[in-house]
């Protein structure tokens, strides 16, 4: 039998995963930093972990290239909630996704006086909505990375990014001007494998579920 894919991306999202893992017995046998292999084994026959892009992660879960995944809840926005079930707040990883700006750039007055703003971001779809239920107008420009020279070039008067410690913003001069949301990681299902694979998943969910730490 197929063993169940758990898809997970580098980097935070699986460190914050491992004790939530291991409350479901789950203890991934390679360590993604040093090996260069993209299915790792577990402890568990019936369970693999695949590493892959953190914007990749949704789009594993919904067509069934993985059976889970843990993404964070910016990612799941602009994927698109379609097809996926998502039964948890992990409240892992957890950061916010602001508006930062330069410090002499007068952001209050340029949306009191519904000036267009040109805006910089991954996050399209968040700073589209958050704008337009603010009713500025703004151009969007997307990036992939590095956000932050945006403001500081002449590209775009504001940036929408994540923001964690704020020590990446700080040290570009850059100042967060408005918070759009908390953001955190959230354990996403495919339906059908549920439905096909139920009591093992249930399994898994009910663990994650329990080893949750609440807020
Ligand atoms: C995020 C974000 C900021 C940084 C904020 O980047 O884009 O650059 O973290 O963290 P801080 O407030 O603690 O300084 P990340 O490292 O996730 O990589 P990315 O540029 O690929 O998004």
């Amino acid at each position: 039998m197929k063993p169940i894919t758990l898809a997970l991306s580098k980097g935070r999202i699986f460190e914050d995963s491992l004790p939530l893992l291991q409350a479901a017995n789950i203890e991934v046998l390679e360590d993604p930093e040093t090996s260069r292999k993209l299915i790792l084994p577990t402890s568990r026959a019936d369970v693999r972990v695949v590493l892959v892009r953190a914007s990749d992660v949704p789009t594993y879960v919904q067509y069934g290239g993985a059976d889970l995944g843990v993404t964070g809840l910016d990612t799941l926005i602009e994927h698109g909630n379609q097809g996926l079930y998502q039964p948890l707040d992990l409240n892992i990883s957890r950061c916010r996704i602001s508006v930062a700006t330069r410090a002499d750039f007068d952001y209050a007055a340029a949306v009191r006086q519904g000036s267009r703003l040109k805006v910089a971001t991954k996050y399209v779809a968040i700073a589209r909505e958050f704008f337009a239920a603010k009713g500025v107008h703004v151009d969007l420009i997307k990036l992939y990375g590095s956000m932050e020279l945006a403001p500081l070039t002449g590209l775009a008067d504001a940036i929408v990014d994540l923001v964690s410690t704020g020590n990446t913003l700080k040290a570009n001069h850059l100042v967060e001007v408005e918070r759009i949301m908390d953001i955190s990681a959230r354990l996403v299902v495919n339906q059908a494998a549920l439905k096909l694979n139920q009591a093992p998943i249930r399994a898994i969910i009910d663990a994650f579920a329990r080893a949750v730490v609440k807020a």
